[in-house]
């Protein structure tokens, strides 16, 4: 079997996963500690992944090191065979690939085949871009007092290595799109996957060593955040700090983290404004299948809905009708609506709801739960007094906030500590632009449900949903600098 040097099986059967250093696969520390990743579908033991110790992690980011130069110095188009090569295993290997998605995160089973497709394409796309890099000659004279005799020429260069921080809902998709562009840029990288993810991601990794990735280019890190994860973060090795989780996290790593330049894509409260023109079918169904795909457990979905009074109750109905028809439960038979990865994630959503009904929000249907699996639920008359209108519920639950104006739609929308995206449902153009250039976020989608996709697009949030750029050209230029060397032209006598 294709993946079968990546784990063990130990007395009892179970497969214990193993550390990729060097180009190999080799057993945890000596201790032989490791954390057990059971399946948030039933409990089942999916599988074991070694929880690294501190010289663990120094011989890691070490190997990165000593493989610097050599990739960095390997033509752009040699590097870029290997992601094609790699885009390719991961074709071949989708099957078994989106099984272990399925499994270990309990994504459905179409998201976890169209997560590994989009990371094939994500691959070849960032070779492309690799490969169509290039740099500039400025002459001197562009700037009052220069001269024709001085040229800078400029090319970005690799930062060295790079710390890859993935979060647990796209364990293979979201740590790609960083250890993609890094390496493409010449970085040599250190993967520290979510610990319930880490076995997708070992998979992702065993397919670039067999595409053909140089030795110690990439290494992994496992291990909880809590407990090894600051080791990591302030470890002298790290060049640069890409990371995609928690805004709690990520601003603790901005604090701890010094002189190393940061990537940061946090959480969102997403807010769909629906104004009174707008088709409010096809309004109902972007927002249903934004909020509650993957069980709302991303962080780009639709996370309040801002809608005019005027169509709130004709709204209110079509979501209603949308929300109770989604198909929930098994991943196995594609729900939308599946198990949230844990049962304190469901403990907190639960909460969420809890708060708003006894403030007197509306239920429209839901509020039903079976350990971690929590049931669509829809909130109406959602004020701002209600927890749910600010916090993100990573969860299955949509509140709808009824405003009276455009300019009370972006005043709310506004407040909130994030902005990662916004979508405005209208069919009044000017309304939408005068909304997108008022609302703080990175990106507003007019007249589609909020998403990061498709992947060459910028990706950012400013406030507390993150800093910097994705997107697969804005990645590489995060994680490369400009390096300039001036030719200073002299006269011949
Ligand atoms: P999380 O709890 O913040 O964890 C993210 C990653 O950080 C995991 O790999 C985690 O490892 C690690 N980590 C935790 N503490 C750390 C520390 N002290 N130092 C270094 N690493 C540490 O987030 P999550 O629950 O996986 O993901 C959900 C959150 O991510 C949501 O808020 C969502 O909005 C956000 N998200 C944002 C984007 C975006 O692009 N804006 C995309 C996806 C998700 P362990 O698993 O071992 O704790
Ligand atoms: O969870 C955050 C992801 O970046 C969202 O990606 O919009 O393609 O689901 P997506």
């Amino acid at each position: 079997m294709f993946f079968d040097r990546i784990f063990d099986i130990n007395d009892k059967k179970e497969r214990v996963y193993k550390r990729y250093l060097n180009g190999e696969w080799i057993d945890g520390n000596d201790e032989g500690q490791t954390l057990a990743i059971k399946s948030p579908i039933d409990g089942s033991l999916v599988g074991r992944i070694p929880a690294m110790s501190r010289e663990e992690v120094d011989e890691a980011i070490a190997s990165t090191k000593d493989s610097l130069q050599a990739w960095a110095e390997m033509p752009i188009y040699e590097r870029a065979e290997i992601f094609y090569a790699a885009a390719d295993l991961f074709e071949k290997h989708l099957d078994e690939m989106a099984e272990v998605l399925v499994q270990e995160v309990a994504k459905d089973l179409a998201s976890a085949r169209s997560e590994i497709e989009r990371t094939a394409d994500f691959l070849r796309y960032t070779a492309d871009v690799g490969k169509s890099m290039a740099g500039e000659a400025i002459s001197g004279d562009n700037f009052p007092g220069g001269t024709r005799n001085k040229i800078s020429y400029v090319t970005r260069v690799p930062l060295g290595t790079v710390l890859a921080i993935s979060p647990f809902n796209y364990p293979v998709n979201l740590a790609m799109s960083k250890i993609a562009p890094a390496l493409i840029g010449g970085n040599t990288v250190i993967l520290k996957p979510a610990t319930q993810g880490a076995i997708s991601s070992l998979h992702l990794v065993e397919i670039l060593n067999r595409a053909g990735l140089p030795t110690g280019v990439l290494n992994t890190v496992t291990g909880r955040g809590s407990e090894i994860g600051d080791y990591v973060v302030t470890h002298k090795g790290i060049n640069f700090i890409n990371f995609t989780g928690s805004t709690e996290v990520g601003r603790h790593i901005s604090k701890i983290s010094e002189m190393v330049p940061l990537l940061l894509e946090l959480g969102g409260k997403d807010a769909a404004v629906v104004l009174p023109d707008a088709d409010l079918d096809f309004a109902a169904n972007n927002i249903v299948s934004g909020a509650f795909s993957y069980s709302g457990q991303r962080c780009t979905a639709v996370k309040r809905i801002l809608v005019q009074e005027e169509v709130a109750d004709a709204l209110a109905e079509k979501l209603k009708a949308r929300v109770e028809k989604l198909n929930v439960g098994d991943p196995w038979k594609n729900a939308a609506v599946v198990p949230l990865i844990d049962d304190k994630s469901a403990d907190f959503v639960q909460g969420l709801v809890d708060d708003a009904l006894n403030k007197g929000a509306e239920l429209l249907t839901g509020n039903k739960r079976e350990k971690n699996l929590f049931y669509p639920t829809l909130l109406d008359h959602v004020t701002k007094d209600m927890e749910i209108a600010w916090e993100e519920p990573f969860g299955p639950v949509l509140p709808i906030i009824r405003i009276k104006s455009v300019e009370e739609a972006i005043e709310i929308a506004n407040a909130s500590e994030y902005g990662l995206q916004s979508s405005v449902f209208t069919n009044n153009i000017n309304q939408a632009f005068y909304i997108a250039n008022h609302l703080e976020v990175g990106t507003v989608q007019i007249n589609n449900k909020t998403e990061r996709g498709p992947d060459h697009f910028p990706f950012l949030g400013v406030k507390a949903s993150g800093m910097g750029t994705q997107g697969v050209k804005y990645s590489i230029e995060a994680m490369t600098r400009p390096k300039a060397m001036v030719v200073n032209i002299q006269k011949i006598d």
